[in-house]
């Protein structure tokens, strides 16, 4: 694979492969299976570039899963974060970071969704979330959707797709109906003429097996883990009249879509729709262990969630976390973030797009914003998902090229950094294109290694 002048990995990785090795007389296993692959090894980051201990760049569009919205060592967030580390670090109580992140949230939250209540991890204030949705409804039911993710603690694993093998029982009151994953859908029907027949089956699911206490429909506006699935225009709003004929409240988690990284500041307003209860994270710290619940001030003025401690966590917002928050929101809104992964996004697709047609491995290319799915598959014709080892091999070809992507099952999964310098973003894409283009479809690629690194 011919490399670009700049970006890739060249020579044997010694220096990383030392460290790796040290680091894991240490560290548990389970780490990401991306991590585990490429066992690299950060030097240093700026922007959308990571340099390892061997002086190899490449570009990230990984970005740590979408946290990475505003580049890597933003100067801004830099300042900000030192001086704060300075001041205070350590408690929840009044202070001048959390009043300027109130005053910063104030205009960038959702008309209607004033309130937030900040956690530290995301399946943490997916938990949050369903314990505020049983204190409005009194009810204690959730449907979710196939392919869906929101974490791995015991409410948030019976949610979540693909990662609760051998750890059951899982919790009872949880339901699950098909996502409107279009390019799979399991009816085998063509939006629009489909008429949302996974909505009318999502219906019929809660008519069948709840016992009349359905608490919340729980849903991500794009599906991340599954690839970056965006559903088409009006699916959100039809749950959400489910959930009113229910009485149920739409809890939309928006932990990697919000805060701009779809092009709005949050996905579900590309819809207009109004959930009752959103869930946030990634990329509204820039990389610190922010997340948040956000609601109206009457939704979350619901017992038990609203009585003294009940809501509150060891570490939500704390004086780093609101700044992070305060600093992140500030460079979103002073450099028109949002509009620009809308613009740039759109490019970056209709770039990726011919991919579909012309690289053997890639079925499906899609995307909202700067968040971008491309679903590998054995042949175009079957739709057949790639095995763990093909989509291991094409992310290896990439990396030593020049690009770091994340996975999701059987798809690569982008999220540059809202700002990504445009230069760098269409090399990006060129690398993209042309790995790609140039792998092997599954059968005739079956014989080679996963790549030269392990
Ligand atoms: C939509 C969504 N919800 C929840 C989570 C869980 O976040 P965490 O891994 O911080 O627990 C994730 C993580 O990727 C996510 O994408």
């Amino acid at each position: 694979m011919a490399r670009s002048p700049r970006w890739g990995l060249s020579g044997p990785p010694q220096e990383t492969h030392r460290h790796w090795a040290e680091e894991q007389e240490v560290i548990g296993p389970g780490l990401q299976a991306v991590m585990l692959w490429s066992r690299f090894v950060v030097a240093e980051a700026h922007g959308a570039v990571l340099s390892d201990l061997d002086g190899n760049e490449v570009l990230d569009l990984q970005g740590a899963g979408g946290v990475n919205s505003i580049g890597h060592a933003e100067p801004t967030i830099v300042a900000a974060m030192t001086a704060q580390l300075r001041t205070w670090t350590a408690g929840a109580f009044g202070s001048q970071a959390r009043l300027d992140m109130t005053r910063v949230l104030r205009d960038f939250l959702p008309d209607g969704l004033d309130r937030i209540q900040l956690y530290s991890g995301g399946a943490e204030a997916v938990e949050a979330a369903l314990r505020l949705a049983k204190s409005v409804t009194g009810k204690y039911e959730v449907l979710s959707f196939w392919g869906g993710f929101h974490g791995k603690t015991l409410g948030s694993l019976a949610m979540t797709a693909g990662a609760r093998k051998d750890l059951g029982p899982l919790p009872g009151g949880f339901m699950s109906a098909p996502y409107a994953n279009c390019y799979r859908c399991p009816f085998k029907l063509r939006y629009p003429g489909c008429g949302f027949a996974c909505v009318d089956h999502a219906r019929e699911v809660v008519k069948q097996q709840s016992t009349g206490a359905l608490a919340a429909i729980v849903v991500e506006p794009v599906q991340g883990r599954s690839g970056n699935v965006v559903p088409p225009p009006g699916y959100l709003t039809a749950l959400a009249s489910v959930a009113d004929e229910f009485d149920a409240l739409l809890i939309v988690d928006e932990m990697m879509t919000g805060f701009g990284r779809t092009g709005a500041p949050f996905a579900f307003q590309h819809e207009g729709v109004e959930p009752d209860i959103v869930t946030v994270g990634k990329g509204m710290g820039a990389g610190y262990p922010v997340t948040g619940v956000i609601a109206s001030a009457e939704t979350m003025d619901s017992a038990p969630f609203s009585d003294p401690s009940a809501s509150s966590s060891s570490f939500g917002a704390f004086p780093m976390a609101c700044r992070a928050v305060e600093t992140t929101v500030s460079v979103i809104e002073r450099d028109g973030l949002v509009e620009r992964a809308e613009r740039l996004g759109k490019d970056m697709l209709a770039a990726l797009a011919p991919l579909a047609e012309e690289a053997p491995l890639v079925g499906d290319v899609r995307g909202a914003g700067l968040a971008i799915g491309i679903e590998l598959v054995e042949d175009k014709e079957s739709r057949r998902p790639v095995s763990t080892a093909v989509v291991r091999q094409a992310f290896m070809a990439l990396l030593e090229a020049g690009v770091l992507v994340m996975t999701g099952g059987n798809a690569l999964r982008l999220y540059p950094p809202l700002n990504i310098d445009e230069t760098q973003a269409h090399e990006a894409v060129d690398i993209i294109r042309r790995t790609l283009a140039g792998l092997p479809g599954p059968a005739a690629g079956a014989e080679q290694t996963a790549g030269g690194r392990l």
